[in-house]
């Protein structure tokens, strides 16, 4: 099936708050597991950085898991963001170690060989040109730093995506249902990933598929 870009930014208000409400916990806990696969360690004084990170309820799992680490959560819409300041305000020892950022790639001014770990979910298949991430990634990642991305993969047809819409967001508001169906066209194949990755230079990352709908890279670069 042939990919169907969609809007990068989540900006609508309607849509974030759907986005905000929705319950994630069975995909965002599999990030944070594939995540402690990877073995990390206690990631004492760690620098991490979420890339499009939303709502930020990754950004709240992973600070609560790794209790010593501390993370910078960006993305460029501004009512996503109200969303993440709104979760983190009752979590004072978690917000303290949490920076939002509300900037947008590939203009985001980040710090060079900066961060101990690099983490996005669900980002990689709303950017129209693939490789901002990888390089935002790269060059913001100090040596030997950590990476785990995570994404929705294309589906073979549009009948498989009608399927996946119907046992994942049945009963999900409509504006949700719509955006899981258009992430599912605007996703990318694993094979397209692998190319991507070599093309970026990152080809010793690995790929992974992790769910009937989600793929993972993940690996430390050089
Ligand atoms: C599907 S949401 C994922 C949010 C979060 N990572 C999660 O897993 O719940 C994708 C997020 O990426 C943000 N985004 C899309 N394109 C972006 C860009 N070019 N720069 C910064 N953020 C972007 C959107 O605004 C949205 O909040």
């Amino acid at each position: 099936m042939k990919r169907r870009p969609e809007p990068e930014l989540m900006e609508g208000a309607e849509q974030a708050l759907a986005y905000a409400q929705a319950d994630f916990s069975e995909a965002n806990g599999l990030f944070i597991d594939l995540l402690k696969r990877l073995d990390p360690g206690p990631l004492r004084g760690a620098r991490a950085l979420d890339l499009g990170c939303g709502p930020a309820d990754i950004v709240i799992r992973f600070l609560r898991t790794y209790p010593q680490a501390q993370c910078d959560a960006l993305d460029g819409s501004a009512a996503m963001l109200e969303h993440a300041r709104f979760a983190l305000e009752p979590l004072p020892s978690i917000a303290t170690r949490c920076r939002l950022l509300c900037e947008s790639l590939p203009w985001a001014e980040l710090p060079r060989a900066h961060y101990d770990l690099l983490l996005s979910n669900s980002l990689l298949h709303h950017l129209h040109d693939p490789q901002v991430l990888w390089r935002t990634l790269r060059e913001a990642a100090k040596p030997g730093a950590l990476v785990l991305v995570m994404d929705l993969m294309r589906p073979a047809s549009a009948a498989w995506a009608e399927a996946l819409v119907a046992t994942y967001a049945a009963d999900a508001p409509e504006v949700l249902r719509n955006d899981f169906r258009n992430s599912l066209f605007a996703a990318f194949e694993p094979k397209e990933v692998v190319e991507q990755l070599r093309e970026a230079g990152l080809a010793e990352l690995e790929i992974g598929v992790v769910s009937d709908r989600h793929l993972a890279i993940s690996g430390r670069l050089p």
